[in-house]
């Protein structure tokens, strides 16, 4: 099987100034987390350069929550794949559910600004899941087969794509590992369709949704869970470290 290497992201939403993400990130530097996780933090637009300059140099990868499909222009508001990378960051947040419920995201959209971030050289989170209601009425698969169809121009080597069930994000609610694998499972199906077997074998997908120190291993040590999308839980030192920890020993088979 291949030995996909986990990934834990921090998604700090619209939380943490910049003087807060300088506290947080500096405490997150005096952990020294495991050579064998990616983690990747992901503050507001306005907190990126300064925690760009606190972890440069460091193993945290640096990510934005969102970008714009045009490199410029009249689009208010939005902030352009390169303007990402000038200040810094490598990584970006795409099509996260809160985008597609409260701001109007769409399928098609999210697929153009995470091709758009992919061309500048951006590595792509690309989420996706079920609200409460599509999962109660059975639709869990077919919404993820409508939210993955849009993907298949992606560039696998610059993706990762995050299943996060609506219902579970922030609410403390957390999907049991049964739910968890057989989503992720269906995901890595449809990859494996868009970029071949061995692509899709190689991607990794994580898991969002309220997860915490608590449930992290029961997660992370699932077959086709490669990692978490963490929001409430990577904004606290103890209980994002914990999560890491949690990643490195699933890795090292503990
Ligand atoms: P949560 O958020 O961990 O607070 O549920 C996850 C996310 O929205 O990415």
């Amino acid at each position: 099987m291949t030995q996909r290497r986990p990934i834990i992201a921090g998604n700090w939403k619209m939380h943490q100034n910049v003087a807060a993400t300088s506290d947080l990130v500096e405490n997150f530097l005096a952990q020294n987390y495991s050579e064998e996780v990616d983690v990747v933090i992901c503050p507001p637009f306005t907190s990126l350069p300064n925690a760009a300059m606190l972890v440069t140099g460091s193993s945290i990868g640096l990510g934005a929550q969102n970008c714009h499909w045009e490199e410029k222009g009249a689009f208010t508001g939005e902030v352009a794949p390169s303007m990402l990378l000038e200040i810094g960051a490598s990584w970006v947040i795409i099509g996260h559910s809160e985008r597609r419920t409260l701001f109007g995201e769409t399928n098609d959209t999210a697929a153009r600004r995470a091709q758009a971030a992919q061309k500048a050289g951006l590595k792509v989170i690309y989420c996706v899941g079920e609200t409460l209601d599509q999962r109660e009425s059975g639709e869990t698969f077919e919404v993820l087969r409508a939210q993955t169809g849009v993907m298949a121009d992606l560039d696998p080597n610059h993706l990762v794509v995050a299943y996060e069930p609506v219902w579970a994000i922030g609410t403390g609610l957390t999907a049991t590992p049964d739910q968890a694998q057989e989503a992720h499972l269906y995901l890595r199906s449809r990859l494996e369709i868009f970029f071949g077997p061995e692509a899709a074998a190689g991607l990794r997908i994580l898991y969002g949704g309220s997860m915490k120190p608590a449930n992290a291993v029961d997660l992370i040590s699932l077959p086709d869970v490669d990692g978490g999308l963490i929001g409430g839980a990577s904004l606290d030192v103890d209980s994002f470290s914990a999560i890491i920890r949690a990643a490195a020993n699933c890795a090292a088979g503990e």
